[in-house]
């Protein structure tokens, strides 16, 4: 594949230095660029990054939308592109475009309480959706950040926790689900940790991202708990090819996940075949 300098082909990618390479876990690793030009996107919006030689494959960026000139890509080792790109280092070339997709309707957030669930690499699309929240703090009433992975060693951003749950109107709680000797947090899968939610829950918005299946059990546990589907925003990460709603590979009901979401809102989609 041809990597252009500047993306004038929406199937084109531009070419990019890594400019640091961040392991987070054995099993995930961020990837950071500096793009030649900034790569303005909206928190949930994503990119079809190129490896070389290798091929693409659809990432959230989970860094800022506030610094579109320093984006992060924070990446689980899965298959065959995520392998090689496991392996580059800083000063390797990738490839990128888009943005795609709508990103989270944040306007809908306006004057509520924020709940945010994610599981395993999951949290990586909702940091960007954080970091986005923290700079309009004054238009939501509150954020709670429900985390839960497979083992310790698998917690994504764990420096963070401390800084984001000391800010105000923030709460943050993550679990592993099962126990072990040196961990003295919660143990559970994520949803145990959606007991701990006291907001009004009229006043309150939802946002998963994770497996599938867990995806499919926050939504049942959240509907169980009195939430309406329309309170509930699913990050679907389907398999994608254009990233730009030509091919049909991501379509759910009449809803192309790659033009329409990946962001959507659960009522659009519930009465689908496969959603999860
Ligand atoms: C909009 C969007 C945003 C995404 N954001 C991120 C992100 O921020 N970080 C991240 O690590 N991953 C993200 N993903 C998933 C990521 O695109 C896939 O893990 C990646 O394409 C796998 O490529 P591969 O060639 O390494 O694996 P493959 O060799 O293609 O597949 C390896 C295994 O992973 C499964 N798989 C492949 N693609 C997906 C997928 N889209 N969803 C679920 N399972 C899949 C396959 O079924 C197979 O079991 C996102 C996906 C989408 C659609
Ligand atoms: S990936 Fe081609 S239509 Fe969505």
């Amino acid at each position: 594949m041809i990597l252009g300098p500047i993306a004038t082909n929406p199937y084109r990618p531009s070419a990019t230095p890594l400019v640091d390479v961040i392991e987070e876990t054995p099993t995930i690793k961020t990837f950071v660029v500096e793009p030649p030009r900034p790569f303005a996107f909206r928190a949930g919006q994503f990119a079809q990054v190129t490896v070389p030689g290798i091929g693409e494959s659809p990432f959230t960026p989970s860094s800022d939308p506030a610094h579109p000139e320093r984006l992060a890509f924070t990446v689980i080792r899965t298959g065959r592109v995520t392998e090689v790109m496991h392996t580059l280092k800083a000063g390797d070339p990738i490839g990128l475009r888009g943005p795609f997709g709508v990103g989270y309707p944040l306007d809908e957030f306006e004057d509520k309480h924020v709940l945010i669930v994610g599981g395993g690499c999951g949290l990586a699309p909702l940091r960007s959706l954080i970091y986005a929240l923290f700079g309009h703090m004054d238009r939501i009433r509150s954020m709670a950040i429900r985390y839960g992975a497979r083992e310790s060693r698998e917690l994504l951003y764990r420096s963070s926790y401390d800084d984001w749950a000391g800010r105000a109107k923030v709460s943050m709680a993550c679990t592993i689900d099962a126990p072990e000797p040196a961990w003295v947090g919660h143990v559970g899968v994520v949803t145990t940790l959606l007991e701990t939610i006291d907001t009004p829950i009229e006043d309150t918005i939802v946002v998963s991202c994770g497996p599938e299946v867990m995806l499919k059990y926050v939504t049942s546990a959240l509907l169980r708990n009195g939430f309406s589907p329309d309170q509930i925003i699913l990050s679907m990460n389907r398999r994608m090819s254009c990233g730009i709603g030509k091919c049909g590979r991501c379509s759910i009901g009449p809803y192309y996940l790659c033009r329409d979401g990946p962001d959507i809102c659960y009522a659009k989609i519930k009465d689908f075949a496969h959603v999860f």
